[in-house]
């Protein structure tokens, strides 16, 4: 039976997931947020195809270990950059040390992602989950886009999420002051606005041999939404955890975008692991999506 189009994202999270041998031997990997989940088996991937992987990380102790065992058992090079993608003064800072110290830059991985059940500030004034999820990435992304340019063929990957479908993006209320603040709609609004911001990169890159896509890295078992209450976390691991898949298929997936040959030119694309599908069609408005990178770039102080 087929699926109604809305619905088969249903459908491909089920299909085989393709996968490729292609290498990354020596290639400069930037990924935000490695120390758990997600973002740290795309990294154990991405040594295991050869790259030098630099990671993001607020935490210095699990950075540490992420290091250690990437070194140890796979014997590539890591580096860490500390930072805390909830300030942006901190994005800014990553930025420096990047294009200070990485002539060439060949593959970018947003991935930080949070997810809270109550409203929050951060010292920006920016709801945290929309500056952490959209506003942090779309301001390093834009700021390494030169240097992304300058070392082209060179990849984006914007961790995703089919979280966008449960829309919530409001641009009259970005900060939810009009509106009861909902943790899957704030967390669906900044996974709407960081796709509309894609759509608008991957055209602005056209011809220039750098591609962006996102990626919905599967339902996997892993620290988000671990920073909410008790009640949340006692659901989220004894009820939620038994239905998700082991994030090796998230890393899999990344691995994918970020090396197969096959992929070389194709961007502005949302991929449900490694299968290509059709966003909801609120993240397909492209005059929303205008009026998202313009507020985006305010909100960046871009
Ligand atoms: N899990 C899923 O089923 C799922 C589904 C769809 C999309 N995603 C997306 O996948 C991405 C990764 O999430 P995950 O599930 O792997 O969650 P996770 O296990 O909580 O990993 C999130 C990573 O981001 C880091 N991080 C969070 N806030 C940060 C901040 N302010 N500054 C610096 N680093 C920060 C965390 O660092 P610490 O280790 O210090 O906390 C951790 O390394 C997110 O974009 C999420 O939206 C996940």
């Amino acid at each position: 039976m087929k699926l109604p189009e809305e619905l088969q994202f249903i459908a491909n999270s089920r299909m085989t997931q393709k996968t490729t041998e292609s290498r990354l031997d020596g290639r400069v990997c930037v990924t935000t947020g490695a120390t758990s989940g997600v973002g740290y088996q795309s990294v154990i991937r991405l040594a295991q195809g050869g790259a030098h992987n630099v990671i993001i990380c607020r935490n210095l102790d699990k950075a540490a270990m992420v290091k250690t065992e990437i070194e140890t058992f796979y014997g590539t090079r890591v580096d860490v950059i500390p930072a805390d993608f909830s300030r942006l003064n901190e994005v800014r800072k990553t930025a420096d040390v990047l294009l200070e110290n990485y002539p060439r830059i060949d593959v970018l991985i947003n991935n930080i992602g949070v997810h809270y059940t109550h409203r929050t500030l951060t010292d920006d004034g920016i709801e945290t989950v929309f500056a952490t999820n959209h506003i942090a990435s779309f301001l390093l992304t834009r700021l390494l886009l030169e240097r992304l340019k300058e070392s082209a063929p060179a990849r984006i990957i914007q961790v995703n999420s089919q979280g966008h479908r449960f829309g919530g993006l409001d641009l009259n209320d970005l900060n939810w002051e009009k509106r009861r603040y909902k943790g899957l709609q704030g967390y669906g609004a900044s996974k709407v606005a960081q796709l509309l911001t894609v759509w608008e990169l991957a055209e602005q890159l056209e011809g220039s041999n750098v591609t962006i896509n996102a990626v919905h890295p599967g339902e996997v078992k892993t620290n988000i939404g671990m920073n909410n209450g008790l009640i949340y976390r006692l659901y989220q691991r004894f009820i939620i955890a038994g239905l998700l898949k082991d994030p090796i298929i998230s890393g899999n997936a990344i691995y994918y975008l970020a090396a197969a040959p096959e992929l070389a030119e194709v961007s502005g694309k949302f991929f449900n692991l490694t299968i290509l599908e059709k966003p909801a069609v609120h993240a397909l408005d492209r005059a929303l999506g205008e009026k998202v990178w313009k507020v985006s770039e305010q909100l960046a102080g871009l």
